[in-house]
């Protein structure tokens, strides 16, 4: 019998998280599920904990949900430990999209000085849950899907020094979902294969006899078929000219950095009109909690789909399931490179396709990349390394570095000033600076 521990229980995304773990019931025998939060999120986590224990009640199994804002209670025996919280709650999110778009950056949770300073916030945390796993529940899992995913997860490894941590992102998921119908195909057809970074990888696709078929996918996507983008990201098109000679399936993300001009352009036009993404989400959040008040609602609502994070359970609920029952099943994850990316250290953390069983992810082979995409990414992956040695640090000088070689970052006396300000605007949860 298998025990999760959820630390961000209280997230409107559990009750997916929830629905995955029904759906695999028969190979993954969960027991109970621990649901952890904080004072500030107490109440979130009752409403969403009860709506939970319901989805379950309604279920032909027999898991018990228990709530607490005592993480240390939780712990004790825990097999898997998943990780979505979010340090300072939306409000902080705000102030990490607002404060670089006033000053005409861009203003993003998991991208530029925004996403610098999620890592700045969160990583302090996640060290401290693994300093707890040590003592409590040595031998678990930690599945993190807490942003930024990637750099998060890394920590865990570098600092943490923790090798039995999964990062996941739910973007893989959705073009894996939406693609193989572009080209009149079903995902058991194809072959999928990923490299990069969390939010900044890439893929190709390969038929069941072996032959490429990315560009036909590429192709289709500007005949307007949906490959998939998640729901928070404005769709610019890629220029089709650099797809066509890269002749790989960028991420959705990648639009940050490939169509700089017109992502700032579109996002401080939402700055100045009707808010930017943490505001809209606010509003889809409480029309959710209102929908898991109802003590007859028992099942996921439509209205999560408006987050940008949808089906992430499906990357989660499976790779639990295919470590607990040594699936090797394939799911693109936040791992050790291992030589998969050779552009890359073999100890650098890399998203990438992988082989998920009972000793965790193995890094599947994807090989050099092209100068344009070796360039960024080995940029990308650096500047991951400062974010990650500041975080823990605290150093003032690291920490510029990082704003300094983001792309998303213009340098100059600006750039310090955002950084001052963001410092002193998340000073309650950055006790390293
Ligand atoms: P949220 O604002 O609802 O936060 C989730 C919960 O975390 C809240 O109830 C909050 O009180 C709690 N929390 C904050 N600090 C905590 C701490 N120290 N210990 C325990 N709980 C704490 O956030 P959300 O929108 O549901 O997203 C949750 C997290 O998951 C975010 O970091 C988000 O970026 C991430 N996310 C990632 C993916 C992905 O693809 N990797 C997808 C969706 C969401
Ligand atoms: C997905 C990402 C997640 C991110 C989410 C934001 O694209 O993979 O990592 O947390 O979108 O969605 P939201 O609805 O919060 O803007
Ligand atoms: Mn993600």
């Amino acid at each position: 019998p298998v025990k999760i521990v959820t630390i961000g229980g209280g997230s409107s995304y559990t009750p997916e998280l929830m629905e995955g773990f029904i759906k695999r019931y028969d190979e993954l025998p969960i027991k109970e599920i621990w649901l952890v939060d904080i004072e500030d999120g107490k109440e979130k986590l009752e409403i969403v904990g009860a709506m939970a224990q319901r989805m379950w009640d309604a279920s032909p199994y027999d898991v018990k949900v228990h709530l607490t804002l005592d993480r240390r209670e939780a712990l004790p025996g825990a097999d898997f430990v998943t990780t979505q919280f979010r340090v300072g709650l939306l409000n902080a999110r705000v102030k990490d999209e607002r404060i670089p778009f006033s000053y005409g950056m861009l203003g993003q949770e998991t991208n530029g000085a925004g996403g610098i300073f999620k890592a700045f916030r969160t990583i302090p945390v996640i060290l401290s849950i693994v300093e707890d796993m040590k003592e409590l529940c040595p031998d678990a899992w930690l599945i993190n899907f807490t942003n930024p995913s990637g750099m998060v997860t890394e920590a865990v490894m570098k600092y943490g020094k923790w090798d039995k941590v999964i990062g996941l992102c739910n973007v893989p998921v959705g073009a894996m979902m939406k693609e193989p119908e572009t080209i009149g195909k079903t995902l058991d057809q194809l072959t999928y294969k990923f490299a990069g970074l969390n939010h900044f990888h890439w893929h190709k696709v390969f038929d069941e006899h072996g032959n490429e078929v990315t560009q036909q996918i590429i192709d289709a996507m500007y005949e307007g078929k949906d490959g998939g983008i998640p729901a928070n990201i404005h769709d610019i098109p890629f220029f089709k000219e650099q797809l066509d000679t890269m002749q790989m399936i960028p991420c959705g993300y990648h639009r940050y950095y490939y169509r700089q001009e017109e992502m700032l352009k579109h996002g401080l036009e939402e700055y100045n009109t009707i808010g930017t993404r943490a505001q809209q989400v606010k509003q889809t959040e409480e029309e959710l909690f209102e929908l898991y008040k109802n003590p007859d609602l028992d099942h996921k609502p439509e209205q999560l789909a408006k987050r940008g994070g949808a089906h992430y359970s499906d990357a989660a609920c499976e790779t639990i399931a295919s470590i607990y029952a040594n699936k090797n099943t394939h799911i693109v994850v936040t791992t050790r490179n291992n030589g998969a990316v050779p552009d890359l250290p073999v100890e650098a953390a890399v998203e990438v396709s992988s082989f998920i069983g009972a000793t965790g992810a193995r890094a599947i082979a994807f090989g050099p990349l092209q100068p344009a995409e070796r360039g960024w990414l080995q940029c990308m992956k650096n500047m991951e390394w400062c974010v990650e040695e500041a975080a823990v640090t605290g150093d003032y000088g690291k920490a510029l570095q990082a704003f300094i070689l983001n792309p998303q970052i213009p340098s100059g006396a600006t750039a310090k000033r955002v950084l001052d300000e963001l410092l002193l605007a998340h000073k309650k949860y950055l006790p390293q600076f």
